[in-house]
C-alpha cells in the first residue's frame, strides 16, 4: 500500500490563540478531506489545546514544535512529551532553529526523539546542513551524524513509523528551495543511512519530507523527487491560500504516481 503523503505547517513562533484559530478555519474552508495526504498543523504550545477541540480530525492532525526529554519534574518553563501525549500525533524534533538558537546538541536531539517515541508521539526529525557545511562539502557527514545519533536509542519498529525532514539550513526562510537534484542526493543518502542501520524494510516504510522555502510553484518539482513523501512548510503555511495550494499540489503529485 502506498504511504500517505504528509504536509506539515510549521507556524513557528507566530500567531496567538485567536489568530491560530482564524487561520485554521480558513484552512478548513479551503482544504478537502484527502485520503492520500495527511495535513499536520504545528502551532505553538498555547494553541494546541484549543485547536485540538476545534479541528476537523478528518482533515487535520496536530504536532508540537518541540518537547522536553524528561517526563516531569522541576524544569521551569519546559513542556514534556508526556504532557503532550494524547494532544498531538507528531512532534517536530531537532529543527535547525532549535539547534541554533537553543543550543540543542546531537545528544539533546537524540533524547528528545527517544522521549517522543516513549510517549507514543511520532517524531518528525529535522536534519540538514548549514551553508558553510555545504560549501565545505560536509553535507554527507553532517546528515550521517545527525541521523545516526538521533536514532541511536530506537528499534527498527520505532524508526519505520518516523518521519525525517531534510531541511538544508541555507534554504530555510527564503523563496528558493534546494534544487530537485540536491534534494534527491540528500534524500538518497539519508535513506541509505537508515537502511544500513535498520534494513531496507524500515527504510522503505519511513517517510521523508523536504523543508526549506516550500512555495506552491515548487511543489510538483520537489514531489517528483524519488523518496520524498511530503513537505515541511514554514512561512507559506501562514498564508491560507498558499498552504491550501501546496496541499492540493501534493495531492495531485500523489495521484499522478498511481
Ligand atoms: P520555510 O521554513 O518554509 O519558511 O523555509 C521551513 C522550516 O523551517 O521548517
Amino acid at each position: 500500500m502506498k504511504k500517505p503523503r504528509i504536509v506539515v505547517a510549521n507556524w513557528k513562533m507566530n500567531l496567538d490563540v485567536h489568530q491560530a484559530s482564524l487561520l485554521t478555519h480558513k484552512l478548513a474552508d479551503r482544504i478537502h478531506v484527502y485520503r492520500d495526504v495527511e495535513v499536520v498543523l504545528a502551532p505553538n504550545y498555547l494553541c494546541l489545546q484549543p485547536l485540538s477541540m476545534e479541528i476537523d480530525r478528518r482533515k487535520f492532525r496536530l504536532a508540537a514544535q518541540d518537547g522536553y526529554f524528561i517526563d516531569e519534574g522541576s524544569y521551569t518553563g519546559a513542556v514534556s512529551f508526556s504532557q503532550l501525549r494524547n494532544l498531538v500525533h507528531y512532534a517536530i524534533v531537532g529543527h535547525s532553529e532549535r539547534r541554533r538558537y537553543f543550543s540543542e546538541s546531537l545528544e539533546i536531539v537524540r533524547d528528545k526523539v527517544t522521549a517522543a517515541v516513549r510517549n507514543g508521539i511520532v517524531p518528525i526529525l529535522c536534519v540538514g546542513e548549514t551553508r558553510e557545511e555545504r560549501n565545505l562539502k560536509e553535507t554527507r557527514q553532517v546528515l550521517h551524524d545527525q541521523i545516526v545519533s538521533a536514532l541511536s536509542d530506537l528499534t527498527g519498529e520505532d524508526v519505520e513509523q518516523m518521519v525525517i525532514a531534510y531541511e538544508p539550513v541555507w534554504a530555510i526562510g527564503g523563496h528558493a528551495p534546494a534544487t530537485p537534484e540536491d534534494i534527491e542526493q540528500a534524500v538518497n543518502w539519508l535513506r541509505y543511512q537508515v537502511s544500513e542501520l535498520y534494513g531496507e524494510k524500515v527504510e522503505n516504510r519511513l517517510r521523508v519530507l523536504y523543508g526549506g522555502s516550500d512555495e506552491p510553484e515548487f511543489v510538483s518539482g520537489i514531489m517528483g523527487v524519488e523518496g520524498v513523501d511530503g513537505l515541511l512548510v514554514g512561512h507559506a503555511s501562514l498564508n491560507a491560500e498558499q498552504f491550501a495550494d501546496i496541499v492540493e499540489g501534493v495531492h495531485i503529485a500523489s495521484l499522478s504516481e498511481d
